[in-house]
């Protein structure tokens, strides 16, 4: 099942996406949140800080479980998930670190460490809500278009569009890492609820070949369309080619 939320901007878009993370920390204190990185849930993380230092949410028996990283950057690196997490949640909430899960980019044996986080997890259980966010060309986590879906975590090479998108980021292009570890789809899908939050005119195709197109692994966010339980928040110039097929939107 599908739930679309079509809100005015940015800022509302995480406020809404907000309030499904509050809800389910609020209902399971000890949840699995499988978080995500990118500009898209910065204003979210930015909602569940807020609701933290009010004393409305407590993260202290939360786990999390991060969908990427890129291959060769360590957790000091600027640009690394692991330094995204801490910088943009991690440190501005009451959650126990040694229980905040990113894969290790800097492992020697990058094989090995999808193994191992694979394992993991296993390990700690399927994301009671794992929040995504959307590549231009349909990426989810860094499930990069392919002729296949790839269901464990694994080495990606990184397309030429995401390295273009994600250049800005860095000093220049060509420091941006051509290769990540990512979950596959097969924790994403294991999920037992999926939090999209797409944001502004650039994820519009995207969202509707996503949605309204073919399950099709050159889209990787299409396999979403077999998940039970996705709740859809994006503001109204992200979602404008969806809205134009005549789906349902909740208000
Ligand atoms: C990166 C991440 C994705 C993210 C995507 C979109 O490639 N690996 O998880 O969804 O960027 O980022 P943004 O939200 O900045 O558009």
């Amino acid at each position: 099942m599908l739930r679309i939320y079509c809100t005015e901007n940015y800022e509302a878009m995480s406020r809404k996406a907000a309030a499904v993370m509050a809800a389910q920390v609020i209902a399971k204190p000890d949840c699995v949140l499988g978080l995500a990185t990118g500009s898209s849930p910065v204003g979210l993380y930015q909602n569940l800080a807020a609701g933290c230092a009010a004393g409305d949410l407590d993260f202290s028996h939360v786990t999390t479980v991060n969908l990427d990283e890129y291959a060769g950057l360590d957790g000091t690196h600027d640009q690394s998930y692991r330094y995204f997490m801490d910088h943009n949640l991690f440190d501005h909430i009451n959650i126990d670190k040694s229980r905040t899960n990113v894969p290790d980019g800097k492992a020697p044996d990058p094989e090995a460490e999808c193994r191992r986080y694979e394992a993991l997890l296993a390990s700690v259980g399927p994301a009671d809500i794992q929040l995504l966010g959307m590549g231009r060309n349909g990426h989810i986590g860094f499930n990069e278009p392919a002729d296949t879906f790839t269901v464990p975590t694994h080495v990606v090479t990184l397309t030429d569009s995401t390295i273009d998108a994600n250049a800005r980021f860095f000093a220049s292009r060509d420091q941006v890492p051509k290769k990540a570890l990512t979950m596959g789809v097969g924790a994403i899908m294991r999920a037992r609820r999926v939090l999209m939050v797409v944001s502004g005119p650039d994820k519009a195709e995207a969202v509707k070949a996503a949605f309204a197109g073919p399950v099709d692994p050159h889209v990787p966010a299409s396999i979403l369309q077999l998940h039970p339980d996705v709740v859809l928040v994006g503001d109204k110039a992200a979602l404008a080619g969806l809205v134009e097929t005549g789906v349902e939107v909740c208000v």
